[in-house]
């Protein structure tokens, strides 16, 4: 797994192969992603890491901005010499990644954002996440990682796959409480992509839970009409963490759109 200025990056198939950059969710690391990468990774350079803060990542001094963020999508496609490459981004992610296509979106064949919005937070989001802050630093990370990671699945998933979901909560509580306030302030102050949605002009695909509490489906849909190339898919049976809750069918949409708009 190479390290390129602390970040953990895990690198999957031939690099003579369309790359795709993935970008994972609040709380989760890379192998979120896991189930995409074994149906990909036969056809395209798939690029995982987990982000500043999470995962195997160091959380340095914890204090990261969205921008510092993007800096690192543009440090991996520097490093691996990447052209054209997709972005995939799940809601944090799919914040990183609405913001990197909006710095440059001539570096990228193709973007997709899954379970995520392009609009900055609202007075009452930077309250909830001022909240969170105040948990974990009374609290602890555990209690806020009890309160949030239920609202990232769907019911049928925490009650069908109970233990799936409590490795998650496991693996998530093992996590840097440093690591998840520097996230969370970065959340809170990114910048407002909505503006940006009519300029976009790669091939753009937005993929949304049926179920999702977090980025519902109407605002997506809303995003998705918006962007003037854009398609859009609902994932049914499914909460906010599609590719966990739905691999096949999130699977089979990742597989048609890249067939599709980033071969050769
Ligand atoms: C995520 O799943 O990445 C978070 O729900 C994003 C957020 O807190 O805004």
């Amino acid at each position: 797994m190479p390290v390129y200025h602390g970040l953990h990056i895990n690198e999957h198939g031939s690099r003579e192969n369309p790359a795709v950059i993935f970008l994972h969710g609040f709380c989760f690391d890379s192998s979120m992603w896991d189930e995409q990468i074994a149906a990909l990774q036969d056809d395209f350079f798939c690029i995982t890491y987990d982000i500043r803060g999470m995962g195997k990542t160091d959380a340095g001094d914890g204090q990261f901005t969205m921008e510092s963020f993007v800096d690192d999508v543009y440090m991996i496609i520097e490093e691996y010499g990447l052209e054209k490459p997709a972005i995939c981004g799940l809601s944090m992610g799919g914040y990183i990644a609405f913001r990197t296509v909006e710095r440059a979106q001539e570096t990228f064949g193709a973007a997709i954002f899954c379970d995520t919005r392009a609009t900055a937070d609202k007075n009452e989001a930077k309250l909830k996440r001022a909240n969170a802050i105040k948990t974990i630093n009374h609290e602890g990370l555990g209690t806020f990682i009890d309160n949030f990671l239920p609202t990232t699945v769907s019911d049928g998933f925490m009650e069908e796959r109970a233990e799936e979901f409590a490795n998650l909560v496991r693996k998530a509580k093992s996590g840097s409480a440093l690591g998840v306030k520097g996230c969370t302030l970065a959340m809170q102050g990114r910048t407002d992509t909505w503006d940006f949605l009519p300029e976009i002009n790669i091939p753009t695909l937005l993929i949304c839970g049926e179920e999702d509490a977090l980025s519902p489906v109407e605002e997506m849909r809303e995003t998705a009409e918006r962007i003037p190339c854009a398609e859009f898919k609902v994932v049914s049976g499914s909460g906010h963490m599609t590719p966990i809750e739905q691999p096949q069918q999130v699977n089979e949409i990742l597989k048609s759109f890249l067939d599709k708009h980033h071969k050769g």
